[in-house]
C-alpha cells in the first residue's frame, strides 16, 4: 500500500483550529481501558463532551471516576457493541439526551490470541464485535449525525493486520478492490471466512496469515469505511477514517508494544479532531513514532 506523510503538527492545538465546542459531542466504545481509554482523556483534556461507553457498567463507571479524579468532564453509557439490543437502548438514550454526533470513535474490538497464535475458535464472537459492532453502531447513530460545518467525523479504530495486501486470494483481493464495492460484497466475504472456518479450510484460502481472525474482521472494517467515505462524498456531511494505532502496550498485545496507550491516542485524537479544512475522508492512517506525521494512505 503506497502511503505518505500526514502533517498533522498544526492540528488540533492553535487557537485558530479550533472548531469545538464543549457542546460538540464525542462518543467512544470500548473505552474503559486501553487505547479507548486514553482517546476519551485526550479528548476530555481539548473540552468536548465526551461519552465513555463500555459494556461493563463497573469498569466503566470506574473509569470515569478515575477521569473524574483528573478533573475532566466524562460522561458514561453502558454499550455493548456485540449486542444490537444494547445498540438501540444506546441510540435511545442518546436521542433523549442529545440534539446531534459529531465525533463517534469506534474502538471496541477483541482478539483471542497471544502475539504468536492464530487460533480461530472465536472467529464468530470477534467478528460480530469488531466489525458488525461497529457498523450496527454507526448506522443506528448516523441520523444523528450533525449538519454543520465543521462535519461529523467516524474514526474507525482498524489495523495494518487488515489491510488488503494482507489478502492473498485473488477472488476476494478483486471483490473488495472494486470501486462499485458494496456493504452485502464485503458480509458476503465475512460469510465465506466463517465458513472456511467451520469447515477447517481456512488456513489454505489466502485469509491474512497473522491473527486471521482478528485480521478479517479489520479488513471487512476497513472496507466498510471505503464504502461508507464513497457514499458521502469528498466534501459531504460526514467524514470516514481509519486508525491503526500500532503495536500498542494494552492488554490485547499482553502490554507488549512499542508504545503506551497514550501516544497511540495522542494521534487519535489530533485525528479526530482536524479542522474541517483539512479533513480527509476515506483514509487509513497508521501510527508513526513522529507523533506528528502518521502515514496516511486512501482505503
Ligand atoms: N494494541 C494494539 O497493538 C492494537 C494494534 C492495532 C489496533 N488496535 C485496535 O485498537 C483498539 C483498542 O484496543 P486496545 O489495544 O486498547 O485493546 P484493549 O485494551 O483490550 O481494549 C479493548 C476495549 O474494547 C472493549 N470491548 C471488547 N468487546 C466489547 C464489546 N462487545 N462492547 C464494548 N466494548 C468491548 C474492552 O472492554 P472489556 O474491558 O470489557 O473487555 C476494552 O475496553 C481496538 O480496535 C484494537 O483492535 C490495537
Amino acid at each position: 500500500m503506497e502511503s505518505k506523510e500526514f502533517d498533522l503538527s498544526s492540528s488540533s492545538s492553535p487557537v485558530s483550529d479550533r472548531w469545538w465546542s464543549k457542546n460538540t459531542v464525542a462518543v467512544v466504545t470500548g473505552a474503559n481501558k486501553g487505547i479507548g481509554f486514553a482517546l476519551v482523556r485526550r479528548l476530555a483534556q481539548s473540552e468536548l463532551t465526551v461519552i465513555l461507553t463500555a459494556r461493563d457498567e463497573a469498569r466503566g463507571l470506574q473509569a470515569v471516576e478515575t477521569l473524574r479524579n483528573e478533573g475532566l468532564h466524562v460522561l458514561f453509557r453502558r454499550l455493548d457493541v456485540s449486542d444490537p439490543v444494547s445498540i438501540s437502548a444506546f441510540a435511545a438514550w442518546f436521542t433523549a439526551n442529545f440534539q446531534a454526533l459529531d465525533i463517534l470513535v469506534n474502538n471496541a474490538a477483541v482478539s483471542f490470541n497471544d502475539i504468536n497464535q492464530n487460533s480461530v475458535e472465536h472467529a464468530e464472537t470477534v467478528l460480530k464485535t469488531n466489525f458488525y459492532g461497529a457498523k450496527l453502531l454507526t448506522e443506528a447513530l448516523l441520523p444523528y449525525f450533525s449538519s454543520s460545518p465543521s462535519r461529523s467525523r467516524i474514526l474507525n479504530i482498524t489495523s495494518r493486520l487488515g489491510t488488503i495486501d494482507k489478502v492473498r486470494n485473488i477472488k476476494v483481493k478483486e471483490i473488495l478492490q472494486s470501486k462499485d464495492l458494496a456493504e452485502e460484497d464485503i458480509h458476503g466475504i465475512v460469510c465465506a471466512f466463517l465458513e472456511d472456518v467451520q469447515r477447517g479450510t481456512w488456513t489454505n484460502q489466502g485469509w491474512p496469515a497473522v491473527w486471521t481472525d482478528y485480521a478479517v474482521s479489520k479488513l471487512a472494517l476497513n472496507s466498510y469505511t471505503r464504502v461508507l467515505a464513497n457514499r458521502y462524498g469528498a466534501f459531504g456531511s460526514v467524514s470516514v477514517n481509519c486508525f491503526c494505532p500500532g503495536f500498542t502496550q494494552t492488554s490485547m498485545t499482553g502490554g507488549k508494544g512499542t508504545h503506551t496507550a497514550d501516544a497511540a491516542a495522542l494521534v487519535g485524537a489530533r485525528l479526530a479532531l482536524l479542522p474541517p479544512h483539512r479533513l480527509p475522508t476515506g483514509q487509513f492512517f497508521s501510527w508513526g513514532p513522529n507523533y506528528v506525521t502518521p502515514k496516511n494512505s486512501k482505503l
